[in-house]
C-alpha cells in the first residue's frame, strides 16, 4: 500500500514553534520553567513536559505569585500587562507569541495610539483576543456575529481600524467588514487571518479526492479535526479518524491501494509519524 501524509497535517508554523521554544528551555536545563496557559491544547504533550518540570500557569494570580523562574508566553500570545508583571516580578519571559499575531498587537498599539476605534472581529473569549485587546491604547470593541456588527453604533465619521482573530473564517469576516462598512466609518481594515487552517483543508481535500482510504488524526474534542474528517469523507467514503496509533485497523485498509493521511492542528508530529510507519510496514 502507498501512503502519503499531508505536508500541512499537525502543528501549524506558529505552535510548532512555540512547542519546539519550551523543550528548548528544558534542554538548557535553567528551572523552574513555566508556560502562561498550555503550550498546546494536547495532554500527551503537555503530560511530557509536566514530567520534564514544566508547570502551567492558569491565571494572572498564579504568575502574580511567583518569586523565579522563566515563564513562556505561547503562539496566542497575551497583553501588555502580562509582559510588564514579569519584568516587575524580576522572572525570565521568553516569548513564543506567533509572529502572525505579534503582527497584529503592533497594528492596535499603533492604531490606537493615533486614535482609532479597534475593532476585532473573533470570539471576544479566546486568549488570542484577550492578548490583542491588552494592547489597545483605549478599550477595543469585538463582534463575532453579524447582530453585533449591525447593533454597533458609533458616530458616523468615526476612525476605526479593523483586525481579525488569526483563525477566524475569511468568508464571515468579508461579511462582517461588509456590514461595517454601510456605516460609514473612516477607516482601515487589515486583514490578519492566517492561511494555515485553510491551506490544512485544501491539502486534505485534494489527498482525500485521490486516495483510496483516508486517516484523520487529532483528539476527540478537537473540532479542526472534526471538519478535517467531514472534508475528506465527502472526497472518499473509507475515511477513519483515529485519536493514535492504537485505535488504528489494519485490517480495513489491507487491500487498499493508496492511504492519505492528514491531521488536526495540535496533534504532534510523533504521532503522524507513527501512524504513517505502521501503515508502510
Ligand atoms: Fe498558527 Fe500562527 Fe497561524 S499560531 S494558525 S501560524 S497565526
Amino acid at each position: 500500500m502507498q501512503v502519503k501524509v499531508a505536508k500541512s497535517a499537525g502543528f501549524c508554523f506558529g505552535v510548532q514553534r512555540a512547542v519546539d521554544t519550551v523543550y528548548e528551555q528544558v534542554e538548557k536545563g535553567i528551572r523552574p520553567i513555566y508556560t502562561y496557559g498550555p503550550i498546546i491544547h494536547n495532554e500527551v504533550v503537555v503530560q511530557d513536559l509536566e514530567e520534564k518540570g514544566v508547570r502551567v500557569l492558569d491565571s494572572k494570580e498564579e504568575l502574580e505569585a511567583l518569586t523565579e523562574g522563566t515563564v513562556i508566553i505561547r503562539s496566542h500570545g497575551v497583553g501588555r500587562e502580562i509582559y510588564d508583571l514579569i519584568q516587575k516580578k524580576g522572572l525570565i519571559c521568553v516569548d513564543a507569541t506567533c509572529p502572525f499575531v505579534k503582527k497584529i498587537h503592533r497594528t492596535v498599539e499603533k492604531e490606537s495610539a493615533a486614535g482609532r476605534q479597534i475593532i476585532i472581529i473573533g470570539n471576544d473569549k479566546h486568549p488570542e483576543v484577550e492578548g490583542i485587546k491588552g494592547w489597545c491604547h483605549t478599550p477595543a470593541i469585538v463582534v463575532e456575529s453579524s447582530e453585533q456588527a449591525e447593533a454597533l453604533e458609533l458616530a458616523e465619521n468615526s476612525s476605526v481600524c479593523i483586525v481579525s482573530q488569526t483563525t477566524f473564517n475569511y468568508k464571515k469576516f468579508q461579511d462582517l467588514v461588509e456590514i461595517l462598512d454601510k456605516k460609514r466609518y473612516d477607516r482601515v481594515v487589515v486583514n490578519t487571518i492566517c492561511n494555515a487552517t485553510e491551506e490544512r483543508q485544501t491539502e486534505a481535500r485534494q489527498i482525500a479526492d485521490e486516495a483510496d482510504a483516508m486517516i484523520v488524526i487529532g483528539g476527540s474534542h478537537s473540532s479542526n479535526t472534526q471538519k478535517l474528517f467531514e472534508i475528506c469523507r465527502k472526497e472518499c467514503e473509507n475515511t477513519y479518524y483515529i485519536q493514535t496509533v492504537d485505535d488504528l485497523n489494519l485490517g480495513v485498509l489491507r487491500s487498499t491501494g493508496l492511504v492519505g493521511i492528514t491531521a488536526g492542528a495540535s496533534t504532534p508530529k510523533k504521532i503522524i509519524e507513527e501512524v504513517q510507519k505502521r501503515c508502510q510496514n
